[in-house]
């Protein structure tokens, strides 16, 4: 019998990490998880915890010996753990450069040292303004200024990248980039500010369904189970190494539309309503800056691992609406 491949997720107890543990153990990995449930949540991998491939460690990447011998016993490391969303950033800014510079750093040296193949998860936010049209990854970058906190994301994972290319060139690390773009799904939670769990949650209370600005803005999105196939499939390439990949869907909408398709969906009653940035981001709102549309260029993973999204907005905001009003009955049940 072939051995399995052994994988390390970090930040596999948040939202794409618990999808990226099922699909790599339905591939037949080995797969062990570090996360410390800062954002992440031991419910998204409770089902997968009596599965004898399956290992978690509720601790922190930045505790460098167990990191150590975690990367010793696997063959690939999946590197999720961040802190991420508009609003945690904004709240936490010390602690989110700290995770995402100093422990994305800490990873790639291990990586090295132990001659690991390396994934590496990085943003569409890398992008910074540029907008509207769709994103190649060889494009430039246009970020904002050092004094708004909105752009230490973008930058801190801009330094990752850097890091790990050179790593690739310098000293031949096996990595792989991975640019999502807008994920969403299931166990994806509203309360960092993502707009679609936020919006389903509103309509199944039958709140109002709030739209930050006029609701004209446009946004892609990706399915889970699109990102998490393209990162496994990546990640098993030769051919990917030392390359950065989009991964995203190319279809746009906008977001009155969005709340629309929601509310019909759902039967809600909730009212559709529109509040300023300044009243959604309080004291943080001089921060907050709101993007045109970030469309990827998906031409590049096509060609390499003929990716192709399955699930349009519609199918998303089903399984989406679904997955939150199964929790809702167990809940009930308990
Ligand atoms: N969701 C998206 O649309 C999106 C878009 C672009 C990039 N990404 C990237 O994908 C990755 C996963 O994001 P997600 O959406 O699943 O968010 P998430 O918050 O659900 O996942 C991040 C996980 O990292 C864990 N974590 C944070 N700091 C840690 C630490 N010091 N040690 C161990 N674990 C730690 C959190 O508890 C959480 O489980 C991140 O790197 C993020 O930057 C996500």
């Amino acid at each position: 019998m072939a051995t399995k491949l052994r994988a390390l997720i970090t930040g596999g107890a948040g939202f794409i990490g618990s999808h990226l543990s099922e699909e790599l153990l339905d591939r037949g990995f080995k797969v062990t998880v570090i996360d410390d449930l800062s954002t992440g949540r031991k419910e998204n991998i409770a089902h997968l915890l009596k599965n004898i491939h399956f290992k978690f460690y509720k601790n922190t990447i930045m505790n460098e010996p167990l990191m150590a011998r975690l990367l010793r016993n696997s063959d690939i490391v999946y590197h999720l753990a961040a802190a991420v969303g508009v609003k945690y950033i904004l709240e936490n800014p010390i602690q989110a450069i700290i995770t995402n510079v100093t422990g994305t750093e800490k990873v790639i040296r291990l990586a090295d040292k132990y001659h690991k193949k390396m994934i590496l998860a990085s943003t569409s936010e890398i992008y910074g303004k540029t907008v509207d049209s769709a994103s190649r990854e060889s494009d430039d970058r246009l970020v904002g200024p050092t004094s708004v906190n909105r752009w230490s994301y973008s930058n801190n994972k801009a330094l990752d990248e850097f890091l790990a290319l050179a790593y690739a060139k310098e000293r031949k690390l096996p990595v792989v980039i991975v640019r999502l773009f807008n994920c969403v799904g299931p166990r994806q939670l509203g309360r960092y500010g993502m707009v679609l769990p936020r919006f389903i949650q509103s309509a199944l209370d039958n709140r109002p369904i709030t739209v930050y600005g006029d609701g004209s803005q446009s946004r892609t999105f990706t399915y889970v189970k699109d990102v998490v196939w393209a990162i496994a499939t990546l990640s098993l390439s030769r051919k990917a190494e030392g390359h950065i990949f989009n991964v995203g869907n190319d279809h746009a909408i906008t977001i009155n539309d969005l709340a629309r398709r929601i509310k019909n969906k759902t039967g809600s009653h909730s009212k559709i309503v529109h509040i300023s940035y300044a009243k959604a981001f309080g004291k943080n709102a001089a921060d907050f800056e709101d993007m045109g549309c970030r469309i990827p260029d998906i031409t590049k993973i096509k060609k390499a691992i003929k990716y192709h999204p399955c699930y349009n907005i519609d199918k998303i905001i089903e399984n989406t609406i679904n997955h939150f009003s199964d929790q809702r009955k167990s809940h009930e049940n308990i």
